[in-house]
């Protein structure tokens, strides 16, 4: 029997699809991909894998940007293809997560297609009038850049879009948006799908009476940020109503729902404690150390050791105080690769990585690997305009570009901290496109591949990173107290070395990493 807490135990692993594995020749990641490789993520070690977004899309998010919540995007295979991987995926004893973005739904899906026309749906999405000066009803500056608001001639108002313009946010003021939101659940859980990643689930309830953000750009009309669009007071309820309706009816699905913008544990709590509504949530509060607060990722900002130590220690000490759990997460595909943003993927590229390893596996969470991460995939080191696949990216630099601006140091920032980095595809071997595909990969191979791969890895003679891993994981699985024990932190104020130790009732254990 499983334990009813098993997530808290469990590792899970991230896979980008487009990018994972192509059995087709067409260039983009399969679903047959997937369980070809099912048995190499067994092997490693891991017990859960969560897809990135695989429904009908036109992909201008790469996914999260869903037209159909209950057929497959075409490209990555079928039904079929996906009924078979979970049958096979459950067979060795892995379990499957998907993605559920219900923040919002691509501007293509037949329920936006009906409310721009005012259909019955028209309030399924989130419209507003123009103001008294004839604009927009805020100032509220889209995540992917521009206004929140677009028009729509045919009704006279506009529709409100957090992200990008073709991924217009759902009512959720609206009950009988939540009740096709409970279905969607339903048909995937029935399905045999183990559970959810929920898309920025704290974006669900806005600010009542949608007011002006704070400015911190004068030159801008439009405010960037999450202020008001995030975190409003209704999340909660939803989330609970979520569980009510949907989750207690399948006790042992895993829940882990993405919140930028909440800042603390004690914020955090009300949507986890004791696993209810959701089991964890992924903060980004240690992904933020590296940003100028109020802007985008672009802007760097040089951080300290201890301002690290003040995130996620203070996460887990509260945490553990009160009856909540973290997520362990240093990659996915909207962030870098770890090894380049916080160490060294150059001459010290493996030993970096390994202690990355040993960091990441021993907090006190929930582990979640992202693809490549184990094999210490790093970011290219160069991007031209004309190899950018994320619209984010692609965003900035043409901002940049109609301002004038310094498009190489523009480039610069991309690869420092852009999205493609870590949506490069998965390196397999040292065959032509890392063994990822037979044809043209949909966005360009890192060219380190020849060195850093699964096969070389697997084969070496030495401790490669990915048998580290394997032996990090093992580890983790052999003493629990890596996992539950209790956390403490060691000499807070170093600022050269992140210590903590681990205590249960076998023993106790000192990490230090530098
Ligand atoms: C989440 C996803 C990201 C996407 C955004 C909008 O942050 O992880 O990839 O662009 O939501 O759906």
């Amino acid at each position: 029997m499983e334990a009813p807490d098993w997530w808290r135990d469990t590792v899970v692993y991230q896979i980008y699809p487009v990018s994972f594995k192509d059995t087709t020749g067409n260039g983009k990641g399969d679903l047959n991909g997937i369980t070809s490789k099912l048995p190499y993520l067994k092997d490693l070690g891991v017990e859960v894998v969560w897809l990135s977004p695989v429904y009908a899309s036109p992909m201008v998010d790469m996914g999260y940007d869903i037209s159909n919540y209950r057929e497959i995007y075409p490209d990555f295979g079928s039904m079929a293809d996906w009924e078979r991987m979970v049958e096979e995926a459950h067979r060795i004893g892995l379990k499957v997560v998907m993605d559920l973005v219900v923040n919002h739904t691509s501007d293509q899906h037949e329920w936006f297609q009906d409310a721009k026309n005012g259909g019955p749906k028209k309030d399924w999405y989130i419209w507003r009038r123009k103001n008294k000066e004839g604009k927009e009803p805020n100032n509220w500056g889209a995540i992917f850049g521009g206004s929140c608001w677009e028009w729509n001639d045919k009704l006279q108002e506009y529709y409100l879009h957090v992200f990008d313009v073709s991924q217009p946010d759902l009512n959720w003021e609206n009950p009988v948006v939540r009740e096709a939101v409970w279905d969607v659940m339903r048909f995937w859980l029935d399905k045999g799908c183990d559970g959810f990643r929920m898309d920025v689930i704290n974006c669900i309830s806005k600010t009542p009476g949608f007011p002006d953000a704070p400015v911190t750009d004068p030159q801008n009309p439009y405010q960037y940020g999450l202020i008001h669009r995030f975190n409003g007071p209704k999340v909660a309820d939803h989330l609970l109503e979520m569980h009510e309706k949907v989750l207690r009816y399948y006790p042992n699905a895993f829940t882990v729902g993405e919140a930028p913008g909440v800042k603390s544990a004690e914020q955090a709590l009300p949507l986890v404690k004791n696993g209810v509504p959701l089991q964890m949530l992924f903060h980004f509060e240690h992904m933020y150390i590296d940003h100028q607060p109020g802007k985008t990722c672009f802007n760097y900002k040089p951080w300290k050791l201890t301002e690290l130590k003040d995130v996620l220690g203070k996460f887990m000490e509260f945490n553990q105080a009160n009856g909540g759990w973290d997520s362990l997460y240093l990659e996915n595909h909207d962030q870098p690769r770890i090894v380049s943003r916080w160490a060294n993927d150059g001459l010290y590229r493996d030993v970096s990585s390994k202690m990355l390893a040993i960091f990441h596996a021993t907090g006190r969470g929930t582990l979640f690997l992202y693809q490549g991460q184990e094999i210490g995939m790093a970011n290219p080191t160069s991007w031209d305009f004309d190899e950018l696949r994320d619209l984010e990216e692609i965003q900035y630099y043409e901002a940049v570009e109609a301002k004038n601006g310094d498009i190489q140091d523009a480039l610069k920032q991309i690869q420092r901290i852009g999205r493609d980095n870590s949506r490069t595809p998965m390196q397999w071997n040292a065959d032509v496109n890392a063994g990822f595909t037979s044809g043209t990969p949909w966005i360009k191979v890192n060219q380190d591949y020849k060195a850093w791969n699964v096969e070389a890895q697997s084969t070496s003679s030495g401790m490669s990173v990915l048998k580290f891993w394997k032996l990090v994981l093992r580890n983790r699985k052999e003493h629990p107290g890596l996992i539950r024990g209790k956390f403490e932190m060691v000499d807070y104020e170093n600022e050269n070395v992140y210590a903590y130790t681990r205590t249960d009732a076998i023993g106790q254990y000192l990490i230090v990493c530098l």
